[in-house]
This record gives structure tokens, sequence and C-alpha cells, in this order.
């Protein structure tokens, strides 16, 4: 890996309309520039990040993931723009590329395309109908001999269908020779990396076009970008999944973060949103279920079911309107309207309709243990912190507020009672 990387991720996002950094916006789960860093990292040992806005809390980010990123701070205040970015950037390898934090479609694959070959420069073009927005790409004889920012453009200039995607594979000494030498001289008065170009090609150099897809390259600027590149990485995200194994009912309706993962026969129904790094093994999730960050196992869940992060379903039913938090359930059968949380329930218990562990007082969270083949009658409520033993029968409608133990019958009701024609005392007679 004798490439280096530099990924700018300075600049403010206005055109996002967010207080939070545009590169920390997340895609399928992930912050866009965590997929770039992730797509870098196949390629590269030496990747650095060039911060200036929001720089302590992006850097805090990065570091809570990955360990060994260096960090660059840009002084934008003296020297806005991507080239100024780069100003006393040091890379360790022969060759640097250099790549947009907004970004998150990029694979490796590409990036490999754009390090290959050997002219001075390779950077990235892509042919557009619509160039609105980019830099255009001035080629001639499949050379590039400028890149011109649409502020600068003349109107003949404007028509160029050639843009630049921003990623740039550099020889490291042309970068140390070239950055110093930036000016402003522009309609954004800023320092554009853009500018090496027509340097490099003065010099006699070679700047190759590497051609690339509109769909990988295209920088997300706003909240409408976001969308899109979401919809993409979805697509992508699932194909994988159908590849692997995974049936799914309407793809297009259902929602997978990219961390979670699949194995053995899953069946994902419609309207089916998968988060975190959930692990799903020869499961059915049924139609419009949500789990988050949950482990399930030879289970299913739903229709409408929602499985809450640290969770763990095995060999479990959970029915419609149910909802697991923070629980672990095996052998267990829950089939309508429950809430179960902090609770650990064993093998071959049954949960009735309607059953609630009262698991919060308002100021703490308390476990509720199951044990085996208990029957919960319908309505119960289980207030925590409470130990059911195995083979106990719990009557419904019970409020169960005290240890269970084994082989017990538990029943909490006030006496019914019956009042003979009370109706027609109270309507009169028909
Ligand atoms: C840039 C290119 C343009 C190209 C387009 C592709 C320049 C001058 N223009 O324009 O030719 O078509 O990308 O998407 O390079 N950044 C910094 N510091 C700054 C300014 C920007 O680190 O002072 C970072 C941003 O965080 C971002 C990247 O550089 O990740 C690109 O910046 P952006 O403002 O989006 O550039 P464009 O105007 O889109
Ligand atoms: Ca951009």
């Amino acid at each position: 890996m004798s490439i280096s990387v530099v990924i700018l991720a300075a600049g403010q996002g206005t055109r996002m309309k967010s207080s939070m950094p545009k590169v920390l916006h997340e895609i399928s789960g992930k912050s866009m520039l965590f997929h770039a860093i992730d797509a870098a990292k196949q390629i590269s040992d030496d990747i650095t990040v060039v911060l200036y806005h929001q720089a302590a809390r992006i850097q805090k980010e990065i570091e809570a993931h990955y360990d060994t990123i260096r960090f660059h701070m840009q002084d934008a205040a003296q020297y806005p723009g991507t080239g100024g970015a780069m100003k006393g950037v040091r890379t360790k390898h022969g060759r640097t590329l250099i790549l947009n934090g907004d970004m998150p479609l990029i694979t490796k694959d590409s990036l490999l395309a754009l390090t290959s070959g050997n002219a001075d420069i390779n950077m990235s073009v892509i042919r557009l109908d619509d160039p609105q927005g980019y830099g255009r790409v001035i080629i001639e004889n499949d050379k590039v001999l400028e890149i011109v920012e649409q502020k600068d453009c003349t109107s003949e200039q404007l028509h160029t269908q050639t843009v630049n995607a921003g990623i740039y594979a550099v020889n490291t000494s042309l970068l140390e020779k070239y950055i110093p030498l930036l000016s402003n001289d522009n309609a954004q008065s800023e320092y554009y990396l853009t500018d090496i170009i027509k340097m490099a090609v003065e010099e006699g150099r070679t700047v190759h076009p590497v051609y690339v897809e509109e769909e990988e390259f295209k920088g997300v600027n706003s909240k409408l970008d976001l969308a899109h590149a979401e919809e993409i990485m979805q697509r992508r995200i699932k194909r994988s999944w159908m590849q692997a194994g995974v049936t799914m009912r309407l793809p297009e309706t259902i929602y997978i973060d990219v961390r979670a993962t699949f194995e053995g026969e899953c069946l994902l129904e419609n309207g089916v949103s998968i988060q975190g790094a959930s692990h799903i093994i020869d499961s059915h999730i049924k139609a419009h279920s949500v789990v988050e960050d949950a482990h399930i196992e030879h289970s299913d869940v739903g229709p409408m079911g929602r499985v809450r992060p640290n969770s763990r379903l095995i060999r479990t039913h959970i029915g419609n309107f149910v909802e697991v938090k923070k629980s672990t359930l095996t052998g267990v059968k829950a089939g309508h309207l429950s809430y179960l949380g902090d609770a650990t329930i064993e093998e071959g218990t049954n949960i009735g309709a309607g059953v609630i562990t009262c698991n919060y007082d308002g100021k703490n969270k308390y476990q509720t243990i199951v044990g085996k083949n208990v029957f919960v009658g319908s309505d119960t409520q289980l207030v925590a912190p409470v130990t059911i033993e195995d083979d106990v029968m719990i009557a419904a409608g019970s409020t169960i507020n005290k240890n269970v133990s084994k082989g017990e019958l538990a029943i909490s009701r006030v006496p019914m009672k019956t009042v003979k024609n009370f109706f027609y005392k109270f309507f009169g007679e028909k």
C-alpha cells in the first residue's frame, strides 16, 4: 500500500442547513466521512483528514472509531478553499490520493482505478448532461488541460460536459511543489486545489482523465443529495445481501443499515427496517417490523414487532405490537401487544397478550427474570425487580410484585362479583 490518502473535510457545508458538520451526516447508519475513510483504508495505511469547521467534534468522532488516522488543521481564515486545505499537509508515500469527505459512495475499486497508470496526475472526470455546479474539465486528445470553476467560466466553457468529480492521485513531490504556489486570484478569492492541474500542464506533466460514474462520485451538498445517496447505498446493501441468500419481499420498501449482518436463510417482508449492527440468523422478520442493534436467531418477529437495542431472541416468536428492549428471550412465545424490557425469559415460556414488564420506577430500571415453562396470563404486569421461577402459572390480569417460586400459581385479582338484574334497574325495562 504505497499510496497516501488525504480526505478534505474542513468545509462548513452551508447548503446542508444544519448545525451538524456536513461530513457527519449519516448514510445507512454510517457518517459520510466514515464511508470515505473505510474506502480509503482499503487502499492505504497513511490517511490524513483535513479539518477546520467543528474540527474538535469531528476529530473526536473519528478517534472514537479509528486509531491510525492523522489530522491536519486547515488555516481556513488565511487560506480558504480546497487548495488552502492542502497547505502544510505532509504525506508519507510517493503518491497521494486526495478525496472529498462528502463522497460516501466511492468504492475501493474506483479508488484503485484512479491510482493506476503512470501519469503524473490522474483525476476523476464525470460526463454530465447538466454540468451545473461542478468545475469544468477542459480536455484535449485525452489529456487534461485545466479545470475551470463554474464561477470563473467563460460562457463557452460553461457548456463543457466533462466535470471534475474532485478526486486526484498526484505525485507527492509535485503536490509539495505546487501547493505553495497557489493564488486566490479568482471569483471566490479562494485557493483552488484544481489550479495544480494547469501548473502541471504548463510544466509538461501528463494529467490523465479517469472517467467515473456519477452515481459513485456525486458529492453530497444538500439534504436532497443526502437522500439520493441514501437510495443508492440502500440499493447496494440490499443487492449484496440478496446475492448472499437473504429473501426480500418488495426490497424497495426495506431499509438495512450498512452495519447489519445476516446468516443462513433469512426472510424480510415489506416495510421492514433493520437498524444498527443487528445480526440476524435463519429468521423471518414480518412486515413493518423494526429491529435495532439486536441479535435474532431462529426466530420470527412481527408483523409490526419492535426489537430494540441489546436484545437477543433465540428460537423465539414475537408477534404483532410486541416491543422488546435489552432483553434475552430463549424459546419464548410472545404473540401480542406486550412490552418486555430489561428481562430474561427462558425456554418454553408463554407470554400472554398485553403483558407488561414495569421496569422503570421513574428513577431506575430493574430486571425481570422469568424461568422455564412459565405461563404468564394475559394482561399481567410484572413489577420489576421480580423473579418468576420455573413451571409457574400466572393468572390473567395479575399484578406480580413479589417473587414466585417453582411450581406455584400466582393470582392477584379483586374477586369478581355479579349483581342480579342491575342492567334493568339502571337502564329500565325495554
Ligand atoms: C470542488 C471542486 C470542483 C469539483 C467539485 C466536485 C475546487 C476548487 N473545486 O468544488 O471543481 O467539481 O469539488 O464535488 O476544488 N474543503 C476543505 N476546505 C475548504 C473548502 C472545502 O476542506 O476550505 C473540503 C470540503 O469539506 C469538501 C471538499 O473540500 O469535502 C470540497 O469542497 P466543496 O466546497 O464542496 O467544493 P466544490 O465547490 O463542490
Ligand atoms: Ca462539493
